[in-house]
């Protein structure tokens, strides 16, 4: 038996064989600081956020796609594993996405996480080429195809061809990082504090990048900065939107970046075929028209289900894992590695 994960930032994401996504949970956990026992995982953990008596800790243990917490991460593996796989018998091979740019220690950190749970082998493949796989680009063929999967952590832009990442960038400050600015917005712009589940839940109601036709309107609740005390403040769109444009500018220079850096043929099949984006900050109102506005490119299309791309790309490189084992020469496998 095959599965595939997608170790996101912010959710994580198992895929089996034959029965498709299994698991869709934050990438959260609480634990005991002082015993190390485990407390929640998933959403149980993510309620806990902010409001965990001293000796708990609540946190996501992965950062900017990487593994911050070694432990932590092993133990979340561990437990969404065995929720999605019973089987004592047989050991499952793995698939695992991870960002472009990540160190042999951070691979290894993510393949040693998943080995802990008494896995055959894990092979990886690069998120943005799973994204790209699971929105069904035709990322085998020898023609190009762009995809910016705009994540919690990352937001990682690609040019792929034949199976392979023909220019990459990656923007290490997306969902998580939009989040961060709106509390130093608010706090600085409404003297008011609020933590980073009411940030995201603002961001996600009623944020945008570009000017928005109807202001909508979002009331946060927090602790007034200056007394102490409860207060609530009622924030419109275009305050987010002051709050997160840099941030979306950062990932807009990006794709021109990568655009400026791709070879000319395959410039072209980008230019008529358009740009493609996938993750869940490519649900941001307006992030398409802004990608337009400052590439050119007239078609940048929001995938379908843009949360799962990633994961039913690492489903669909399940496929491939033979041909990791006996690869012939000049055969093409998306897959990257096997350990
Ligand atoms: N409707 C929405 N509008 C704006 N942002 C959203 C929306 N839905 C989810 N997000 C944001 O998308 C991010 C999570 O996306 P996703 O699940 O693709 O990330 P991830 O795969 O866990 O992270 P990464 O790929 O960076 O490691 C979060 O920052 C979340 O706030
Ligand atoms: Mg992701």
């Amino acid at each position: 038996m095959n599965i595939a994960i997608d170790l996101g930032t912010s959710n994580t994401r198992i895929f089996v064989e034959e029965k498709g996504k299994q698991l869709d949970e934050p990438s959260a956990i609480a634990h005991n600081t002082e015993t190390c026992e485990i407390i929640a995982v998933g959403e149980q953990a993510l309620k806990m956020l902010g409001k965990t008596p001293s000796a708990i800790e609540a946190l996501y243990p992965l950062e900017n796609g990487v593994v911050a917490h070694s432990y932590l991460v092993e133990d979340l593996v561990n437990i969404f594993l065995n929720e999605v796989y019973t089987s004592k018998v047989v050991m499952p091979r793995v698939v695992a996405s991870i960002p472009i740019d990540v160190t042999d220690v951070e691979k290894r950190a993510v393949v040693n996480a998943i080995s802990s749970f008494g896995v055959r082998r894990v092979y990886l493949i690069e998120g943005a080429k799973a994204a790209a796989m699971g929105c069904n680009l035709p990322v085998m063929s020898p023609h190009g195809c762009m995809i910016a999967n705009l994540g919690g952590g990352t937001a990682e832009i690609a040019v792929l061809s034949l199976g392979g990442i023909s220019v990459s960038k990656t923007v290490k400050s997306a969902g998580n990082q939009m989040d961060e600015d709106i509390i130093k917005y608010i706090r600085r712009k409404h003297n008011l504090h609020i933590g980073r589940r009411m940030a995201e839940q603002c961001k996600i109601a009623i944020g945008c990048v570009i000017k928005p036709e109807e202001e909508k309107t979002f009331t946060v609740k927090g602790r007034d900065a200056l007394r102490g005390l409860p207060k609530s403040v009622v924030v419109t769109s275009s305050e987010i939107m002051e709050a997160i444009i840099d941030n979306a500018m950062a990932i807009v220079t990006a794709i021109t970046d990568v655009l400026e850096k791709t070879p000319p043929e395959l410039i072209g099949d980008i230019h008529s075929d358009g740009i493609t984006l996938s993750g869940g900050l490519s649900q941001l109102e307006g992030f398409p028209e802004l990608v337009k506005k400052y590439t050119g490119i007239a078609t940048v299309t929001v995938a379908n289900e843009p949360l799962d791309c990633t994961i039913n790309g690492c489903g669909k490189a399940i496929a491939y894992i033979d041909d990791v084992e006996h690869t012939k020469d000049g055969e093409i496998i998306p897959l990257m590695a096997a350990y």
